[in-house]
């Protein structure tokens, strides 16, 4: 498929696929949304020191390099796992303005999280341990994992990718995730919440980042 590098209102890169007329953020600003939906409403919430992270859309990265430096001034442990069916190619994350934006000192670390083997576990700093799983996780396997504290669900929307919002994943996850972790995704769809309901999460409906009114947060 088809991605065209584009920029946000908060000028951070993002990917924008014609074929399907889908950007991988929103379009009010990339790291904007990323802080607001996966750092505040999800990893400030969680106050262990040991932390296992399931993505669900690795994509660009922007939200294991985000926790990365989160787990740096909290000084809590995250062992991320970052599940991706379509890997972006050496061009297209070395692209990325990502690591300048941040205000830390972040671009070969940024691009260490993208050049390192699928499958393999790396420590890539004090706190932050990545493993990137190259897989569909329609049919990806969680069991080898451990259980997960925190789960950031970034698939594209749903009326482009309904499959991505089924219940078997919620179920999957719901089955793999400790008691008392939460999932948070920007989609407050009523059908994806109903989902994520009949599995088990209680959810709620919290206020979203600019240009969004609402997210989602459930937890178990
Ligand atoms: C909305 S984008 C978000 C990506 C990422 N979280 C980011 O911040 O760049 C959705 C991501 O889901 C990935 N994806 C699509 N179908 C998938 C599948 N079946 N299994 C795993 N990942 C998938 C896409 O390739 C894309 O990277």
């Amino acid at each position: 498929m088809l991605r065209k590098k584009a920029t946000t209102e908060d000028g951070s890169h993002t990917f924008y696929l014609p074929e399907i007329d889908e950007h991988y953020h929103s379009t009010h600003g990339a790291i904007q949304e990323s802080t607001h939906i996966f750092i505040k409403a999800g990893f400030n919430q969680i106050k262990k020191n040991d932390i296992n992270i399931l993505e669900v859309g690795f994509g660009t990265g922007l939200n294991a390099l985000l926790s990365m430096i989160e787990s740096d001034k909290t000084q809590q442990n995250i062992n991320y796992y970052g599940v991706e069916k379509y890997p972006l190619s050496k061009e297209e994350y070395s692209g990325l303005n990502y690591p300048e934006l941040t205000g830390f000192d972040c671009t070969p670390t940024f691009h260490a999280m993208h050049d390192r083997n699928w499958g393999e576990t790396i420590k890539l700093t004090s706190h932050f341990k990545l493993t990137k799983i190259k897989a569909d996780i329609k049919d990806y396997e969680l069991t080898p994992l451990p259980f997960f504290d925190l789960i950031y669900y970034d698939a594209f929307a749903p009326n482009k990718q309904a499959g991505m919002w089924d219940k078997s994943i919620f179920e999957k996850i719901y089955q793999h995730a400790v008691s008392g972790a939460i999932l948070v995704t920007y989609c407050v769809q009523g059908a994806v919440r109903r989902n994520l309901e009949q599995v088990g999460f209680v959810a709620e409906r919290i206020p979203g980042p600019p240009g969004k009114r609402e997210m989602l947060r459930v937890i178990k």
